[in-house]
């Protein structure tokens, strides 16, 4: 067996991957994606039976630990994330210093990064007590700040977390609850939000959890790591889709307008892209897509709506996937493209979606960062170059120029 690492210490070669397609960046055990086949497994466990048979507490506790927990397990993680929901009451004066208008991204890649400042015992990445304690407080604040982020857009006071909730059910509390009012958490809202996050919570060495990779490998302080995954995933290419997957339905607006919007996906002069469709692993149907269209009835039969935007998408489907052009490319539809409808039709506004997404994943970012972390041969993420720069030449004074 050849170890391609030494092999290319001593020969000097490396390899011109543009992308990533092909180079592998570490070895994992959380995430396996099989994308010829649809298949997503987390500790081995299909996506699907995850999404219908187990709760993101669970989910949680397995990406971090490695297999599904005990009970009494599952009761105390539970515990400790309820725990550590609460952030600092100075935390909250870091909203005010941002436009109301501010995209909650933006919001989030700030105050996230700004933990770092709130916890510096977890400077010590070395001790896994305190990588173990770091994980809590970001699995457990992230639904507050999303929150928060969401009541500073809209100009309501914040909502503190209910240790009695769920951690679904406390974070609907929290976005659309008024403080000292009573919230009613509707049961198949909060087992559709529960699932949206198993759905979300880790996809291997996608661009934001490479990210995390690479910015948590020099040592950074976890939070900040977090940070730079949340701006990763802002972009309309990755978590950002969701978003401009819902823009796109607005805009296409009733299914006749349909072979339009596909003949401008087709032509090559036209930037237009079908948002949530393709994806850089699945050549076949996203796992996760399946879920996500059967939750969309789910959660219209337990609010009694309908969405005219789901007939569309629905059949922008059918409608791409006979189309040669699709085909060929293999491009379906991906977790994001029916992901807005659902979050639409609870009440989020589209600007909110990749704050959803991103407090789904920051489970897989930590477990990922965590795994990487305990790596002994963990090494500085520090990628090669093909320059094509000018090759050595004298300096000209600027009186020569
Ligand atoms: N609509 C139309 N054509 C597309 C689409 C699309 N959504 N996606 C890919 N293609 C075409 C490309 O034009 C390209 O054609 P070519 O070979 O003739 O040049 C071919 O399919 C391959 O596309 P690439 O961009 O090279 O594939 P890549 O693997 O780099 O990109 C990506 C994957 C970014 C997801 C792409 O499919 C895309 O932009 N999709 C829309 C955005 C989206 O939904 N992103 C969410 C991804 S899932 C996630 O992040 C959770």
């Amino acid at each position: 067996v050849v170890d391609i690492r030494k092999l290319y210490a001593q020969t000097g070669l490396f390899t011109y991957d543009p992308g990533f397609t092909s180079t592998a960046s570490c070895e994992s055990a959380l995430t396996y994606i099989d994308g010829d086949e649809g298949v997503l497994l987390h500790r081995g466990y299909p996506i699907g039976q995850l999404a219908e048979g187990s709760s993101f507490m669970e989910v949680c506790y397995l990406l971090l630990n490695g297999e599904l927990p005990s009970q009494a397990e599952l009761t105390d993680f539970t515990r400790t994330i309820t725990r550590h929901t609460m952030v600092h009451e100075q935390l909250s004066s870091f909203f005010s210093g941002f436009r109301r208008d501010a995209h909650p991204m933006a919001v989030m890649c700030g105050v996230v990064g700004a933990l770092s400042a709130f916890y510096h015992d977890s400077t010590d990445i070395s001790d896994p007590d305190q990588r173990r304690i770091s994980a809590h407080r970001l699995i457990a604040k992230m639904p507050t700040i999303a929150a928060m982020a969401y009541k500073y857009s809209v100009g309501q006071p914040f909502v503190y977390p209910r240790n009695d909730l769920s951690y679904a059910g406390n974070f609907l509390r929290m976005t659309f609850g008024v403080p000292a009012e009573e919230y009613e958490v509707i049961p198949a809202v909060e087992k559709a939000m529960d699932r949206i996050f198993i759905l979300h919570a880790d996809h291997e060495q996608n661009a934001s959890t490479s990210t995390v990779r690479l910015a948590g490998s020099s040592g950074a302080n976890p939070f900040a790591c977090i940070a730079a995954g949340i701006a990763c995933l802002w972009g309309p290419a990755h978590g950002g889709a969701n978003e401009a997957a819902l823009n796109m339905l607005k805009e296409i607006g009733t299914p006749d307008k349909i072979p339009h919007y596909i003949a401008r996906a087709k032509d090559k002069n036209d930037p237009f892209r079908l948002m949530g469709f393709g994806h850089r692993v699945y050549k076949n149907y996203d796992p996760r897509a399946t879920v996500m269209q059967k939750t969309v009835r789910e959660v219209f039969d337990a609010l009694k709506v309908t969405d005219p935007l789901f007939e569309t998408a629905l059949r922008l489907e059918e409608i791409a996937l006979n189309d040669p052009y699709f085909v060929e490319k293999k491009l379906f539809p991906n977790v994001d493209f029916y992901s807005g409808i659902i979050l639409s039709a609870i009440g989020f506004p589209t600007t909110m979606f990749t704050v959803l997404f991103a407090l789904a994943r920051t489970v897989g970012w930590v477990a990922q960062w965590n795994e990487m972390i305990s790596d002994p041969g963990q090494k500085i993420g520090r990628p090669r170059q093909l320059y094509t720069g000018p090759t050595q030449r004298d300096y000209v004074p600027l009186s020569q120029r």
